[in-house]
């Protein structure tokens, strides 16, 4: 029999060609909508591998109903705080991940949401389709400058910094608070690492680029908006609980920040009501690796990293070390 491989979505075909070639016989979940819990818990039974999307909550109870055979986990995505590493560490199963595919399109994305909400883009088009562009007015949908204007970013990974370096072209000074120092930021752009309060006091943009981890759950909150400049904007490509949404939209809604530009949100798919009814504030459904080649690339990715677990290979994105040194045996 074919090893029982389970993919949770329909993905990208480069993807799935890479795995049918490799498995031939596996199994995909053809619907494009998450699987219920229920589901996922059946589906995922005697699998040897699970290709799975940041949707999937891959925990403890998951394992351990694909069973002892499930040997690796490959997330398309390269965010993993849906996956319970040491749950998957614990019982030696591989967690894979895919990143650098997608940071510039993330990177992108941040820029893109940066000038939605400077400058009232999705704002002033509802305007214009509900017909109430009458005439040019000196007054009409007055935004914040961009350049030469200081940008803060925290968390100065791939994706943090990738938004610095766009930077540039828009003469603007950089800020960034990161756990440790980035020496090519601070010499390609002059960026500055400062204290993560020291940016949301300066900065006119704060571009969140952390992973979710319980020290970074709600970082952005109640507190650190009020230290924002009441003209400063807020952007969010990372992950949605950064972000307490209820202080957020109390502090929107008392002035300060200005504005916030959101592509994730606290519980995917549900957005806060607070903020669905603000107009300074722009939102995505979560698309800032949504373009037509990073998603192939990621397919590919998480496609290789599944396929080489199976072989016994080390898969080339391994998250967790632990895992490789006691891994399951291969049947
Ligand atoms: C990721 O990969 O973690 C993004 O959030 C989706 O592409």
């Amino acid at each position: 029999m074919d090893t029982d491989v389970f993919v949770t979505q329909p993905i990208p075909q480069p993807g799935l060609e890479l795995l049918r070639r490799a498995h031939p016989g596996f199994r995909i979940n053809s619907e494009e909508r998450v699987l219920e819990r229920a589901q996922l818990l059946e589906e995922v039974r005697g699998a040897a591998a699970i290709l799975a999307l940041l949707t999937d909550l891959i925990d403890a109870e998951v394992l351990d109903a694909a069973g002892g055979r499930l040997r690796i986990v490959a997330n398309m995505a390269v965010g993993f705080d849906n996956i319970d590493l040491q749950a998957a560490s614990a019982r030696g199963i591989m967690v894979t991940n895919t990143p650098g595919v997608l940071t510039d399109a993330t990177a992108d994305l941040a820029w893109a949401l940066l000038f939605a909400v400077a400058r009232r883009i999705p704002e002033s088009e509802r305007f214009l389709r509900a017909g109430r562009f009458r005439h040019w007015g000196p007054l009409l949908f007055l935004g914040a400058d961009i350049a030469g204007r200081t940008l803060g970013i925290v968390g100065a990974g791939r994706i943090g910094s990738a938004v610095a370096r766009r930077a540039r072209g828009f003469d603007m000074k950089v800020l960034y608070c990161n756990r440790s120092p980035r020496p090519q930021l601070e010499t390609e752009l002059g960026a500055r690492r400062t204290s993560l309060e020291e940016l949301l006091r300066e900065a006119d943009f704060v571009s969140l680029h952390l992973p979710l981890t319980p020290e970074t759950r709600h970082i952005i909150n109640a507190r650190a908006l009020a230290l924002m400049k009441p003209t400063a904007c807020l952007i969010n490509t990372g992950r949605g609980p950064l972000v307490d949404e209820a202080a957020l939209v109390e502090a929107l809604a008392a002035g300060r920040p200005a504005g916030a530009a959101l592509d994730v949100f606290e519980r995917e798919p549900e957005v806060h009501p607070g903020l669905l009814a603000r107009d300074d504030v722009v939102l995505t459904p979560h698309i800032g690796s949504a373009t037509t080649s990073t998603r192939a690339r990621m397919a590919v990715m998480a496609a290789e990293n599944l396929i080489a677990g199976l072989r016994g290979e080390r898969p080339p994105n391994l998250l967790n070390e632990e895992a490789w040194e006691r891994k399951r045996p291969r049947e």
